[in-house]
């Protein structure tokens, strides 16, 4: 088996990801932060430690500012519908996931503007069009880091740089690029940054979560929801510290445990070095499909400004065919269709056919991609 498939979920997990998670849940199954017994204590301190890990990927400026939710969905929720109120102006891009589109449609019919600027179809932004949409008093923007439908990165810090010029805040959704690009949320002035446990981060699914960088005054976001926290139990009402405010009810904390394991062994391996390393993939990869005839790359050729998820069409091949043949005969994994993106297809040209999406990871080897290759060559044979 091949697993092409990182850009929906890595797999495999680093065996140190399991390990966490059976420890926490046979030597330190407590509460944490709820009980003042040792098993609770200890749950506290590995979730105190993933934050730390955390904080120490994208340089969080405290540990405190990490808030852990259930996915990279979740985060963009938070601050989407917490943020956002009827006659605010939010700017994004047409190259989103469906995970920023569908709360912003949402939140547009209760009277908040959404302006979208549209991307070429490689998915490359006009910071032209973005300065021109920031001409207009704007809240927030919100962008992908990365496209997950053809890998193309967006500036940004040039973004961050636009929006502060207009007065708005800047949400960042990492879900992927965390853990295979080297994110300084500092440097790139990122005020909120959404990411995934269970992508680039190594760790399980139902892990995730939300960074508010330093000026960012917690006050002005509404929490999704409210509840028991632990903490200022003598009141009714919701607390405003962080993370608190935004972390009502049990935390996943085996989950936590597994993500803080995976952060460790991003930090340990090095993101520049995962970096190169799917730099290396992607070329290999690119150069080969270009190679074959009738095959249409959508997407960056260089690997610049993009990461390794790459999207392709075969001529008069449907690309659910594809797929199914390459799982069936060859043993590569990967995902078809729309993404969960239709906005990205649209911009493409790809909709509602869709692509063929290849999304190698850290663990995926060179002499795999090679076996692709011939793969997609017998596919497209015949
Ligand atoms: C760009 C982008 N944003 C957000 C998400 C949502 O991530 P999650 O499913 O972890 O909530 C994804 C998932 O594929 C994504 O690719």
């Amino acid at each position: 088996m091949i697993y092409l498939d990182n850009a929906a979920t890595s797999f495999p997990k680093p065996p140190a990801v399991m390990q966490a998670m059976a420890n926490f849940l046979e030597h330190a199954g407590g509460n944490p932060g709820r009980s003042g017994h040792r098993l609770s204590v200890e749950a506290g301190r590995i979730v105190y430690d993933a934050r730390e890990a955390i904080a120490d990927l994208f340089h969080a400026p405290d540990p405190l500012r990490i808030i852990f939710t259930l996915n990279a969905t979740h985060a963009l929720n938070i601050v989407l519908r917490g943020l956002l109120h009827p006659g605010d102006r939010v700017v994004t891009t047409s190259m989103e996931h469906n995970a920023v589109m569908r709360p912003l449609r949402a939140l547009e019919r209760t009277g908040v503007q959404v302006v979208v600027v549209p991307c070429a179809s490689d998915g490359a932004l006009n910071l032209e069009a973005m300065q021109t949409a920031l001409r207009t008093h704007t809240r927030l923007v919100v962008t992908t880091h990365a496209s997950n439908v053809t890998g193309t990165m967006m500036p940004a810090a040039e973004i961050s740089e636009i929006a502060h010029r207009a007065g708005a805040l800047f949400l960042l959704d990492t879900a992927q690029t965390a853990g295979v690009v080297p994110i300084d949320m500092q440097t790139l002035g990122v005020d909120l940054l959404a990411f995934t446990g269970h992508k680039g981060l190594q760790g399980p699914p139902g892990t995730g979560g939300l960074i508010l960088n330093d000026p960012v005054d917690a006050v002005i976001i509404e929490p999704l929801m409210r509840g028991g926290t632990g903490s200022a139990s003598e009141f009714e009402e919701q607390p405003e510290f962080l993370p608190d405010k935004f972390e009502s009810g049990t935390p996943n904390g085996v989950g936590i445990a597994g993500l803080g394991a995976g952060v460790r062994c991003v930090l340990e391996v090095g993101v520049a070095a995962i970096r190169a390393h799917e730099n290396e993939l992607t070329r290999t990869l690119i150069d080969g499909l270009l190679a074959i005839p009738g095959i249409t790359l959508h997407g960056l050729r260089g690997t610049c400004q993009r990461v390794s998820t790459i999207s392709f069409t075969v001529a008069n091949k449907r690309v659910s065919e594809i797929g199914m043949r390459l799982d069936e005969e060859f043993g590569v994994l990967c995902r078809v269709g729309l993404h969960c993106a239709p906005a990205a297809h649209r911009t493409m040209g790809t909709f509602p056919e869709g692509t063929i999406r290849f999304a190698p990871g850290m663990w995926t080897t060179l002499n795999e991609i090679r076996e692709v290759i011939r793969a997609v060559e017998q596919v497209v044979a015949k």
